[in-house]
């Protein structure tokens, strides 16, 4: 029996590898470890909680306002004993944090083979965005198996001289959770609340964001429901206590504006569902909002996820207020501009991407 271990800490990496936990679990052929290191903490639980997975082990390294040198040290050190214990045949690892980054160095330290889970994410900007940027091409240095979520990021990765028989092109284990949670009888006092009105769901967290541009990304936002009475913002905002005291900061005493605690992904699909746009930062977000139908404003520079800019969801409107105003501003007022953006697209596979992800596993072990 080959044992797969599966390491993950943050909770957009859970609602990812989740589903591929349940998928090797089921599978006699291969026994199954779960090590979560604790990068988040509430925001995790939440997640776990939701998909009914237990760990086996958890690091618990999550400090308030934590810094990459933190989560680094604290995640090497405490990993090492486990990766020596267990001795898997394969390490799986997601997308481009730094528990991601790191589980792959320890990895390759004590040489047990790493799987990359979305890999081939590029925007080729070391710092933006930072540090996912850099995490990502570190991972896929070390990489052994590259599970790539589209034939594009499987382009990158050739282009940059990765075996061709090691990558295999799976979709995105994201479609796989999509698929079970968005319920066309969803309701919520939140859209309760939003009826009548034109709900934006706003999402903001990037490290290289907080501070001023997060600033002019919510004081834009903040004179578009001042002047536009029929809009409404819910902000499910993230845990980061850095982000929490800009958000009260910016948007206190504005009624049409609900700034609430992180929602469970099955609410916060359903709310993506009924929201009449979306304004994010967010990474995982961009996969999602294209399968929904959902027009997306997203406030960075660049994006790893263009197959949504190209499907027409998704356009990108940068960090600065006046040109996030203006796109809000335009977008709100021009109904044949949003219809363009409305139409359902999901370049990220056919929901099974955790089953062909095992199927992989099961014949190259
Ligand atoms: C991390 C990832 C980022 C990912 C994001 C998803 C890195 C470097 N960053 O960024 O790639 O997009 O998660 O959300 O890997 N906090 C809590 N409770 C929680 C979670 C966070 O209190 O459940 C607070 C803590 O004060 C913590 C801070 O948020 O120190 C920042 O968390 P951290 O994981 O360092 O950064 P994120 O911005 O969440
Ligand atoms: N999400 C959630 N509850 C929320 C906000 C987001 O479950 O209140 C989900 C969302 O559907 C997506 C993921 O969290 O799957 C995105 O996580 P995040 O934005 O924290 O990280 P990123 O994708 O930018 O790395």
């Amino acid at each position: 029996m080959k044992k797969v271990m599966l390491i993950f800490g943050t909770r957009p990496e859970a609602i990812k590898m989740c589903p591929l936990v349940l998928e090797l679990k089921r599978r006699p052929e291969f026994e199954t470890v779960v090590c979560v290191t604790g990068q988040h903490r509430e925001m995790l639980d939440q997640i776990l909680q939701c998909f009914q997975v237990t760990p086996q082990y958890d690091l618990s390294i999550m400090r308030d306002k934590q810094t990459l040198f933190d989560v680094t040290v604290n995640i090497l050190e405490k990993l090492r004993a486990i990766l020596e214990t267990e001795k898997p045949d394969v390490a799986l690892v997601h997308g481009d944090t730094s528990t991601a980054f790191v589980t792959a160095l320890a990895c390759f330290y004590m040489r047990i083979p790493v799987g990359h889970v979305e890999a081939g994410l590029r925007t080729y900007n070391l710092y933006s965005p930072f540090p996912e940027e850099f995490n990502r091409q570190a991972v896929d240095l070390i990489a052994r198996f590259y599970f790539a979520p589209t034939e594009l990021s499987r382009q990158n990765l050739l282009r940059e001289g990765k075996p061709a028989e090691r990558i295999h092109v799976t979709g995105n284990t994201v479609i796989d959770a999509l698929d079970t949670t968005v319920k066309s009888d969803y309701t919520h006092p939140e859209i309760e609340w939003a009826r009548g009105s034109r709900l934006i769901l706003l999402t903001a967290h990037r490290r290289e964001n907080l501070g001023e541009p997060m600033r002019d990304m919510f004081s834009a936002i903040r004179r578009v429901v001042d002047e536009t009475p029929d809009i409404k913002v819910l902000y499910p905002m993230h845990k980061n206590p850095a982000v929490r005291e800009m958000a009260r900061a910016c948007f206190g005493g504005q009624e049409r504006i609900h700034m609430i605690e992180p929602l469970d992904v099955l609410d916060f699909h359903n709310l993506m569902a009924h929201a009449y746009l979306i304004m994010t930062d967010s990474g995982g977000i961009q996969e999602e909002a294209p399968a929904l139908g959902k027009p997306v404003l997203v406030m960075r520079d660049t994006t790893e996820r263009p197959e949504g800019v190209v499907a027409g969801t998704l356009k990108l409107v940068g960090t600065d207020e006046n040109t996030i105003y203006t796109a809000v501003r335009e977008l709100l007022g021009d109904p044949a501009a949003y219809h363009e953006m409305e139409h359902a697209a999901n370049p990220y596979g056919d929901g099974h991407a955790s089953r062909y992800i095992a199927d992989i596993l099961a014949r190259e072990l």
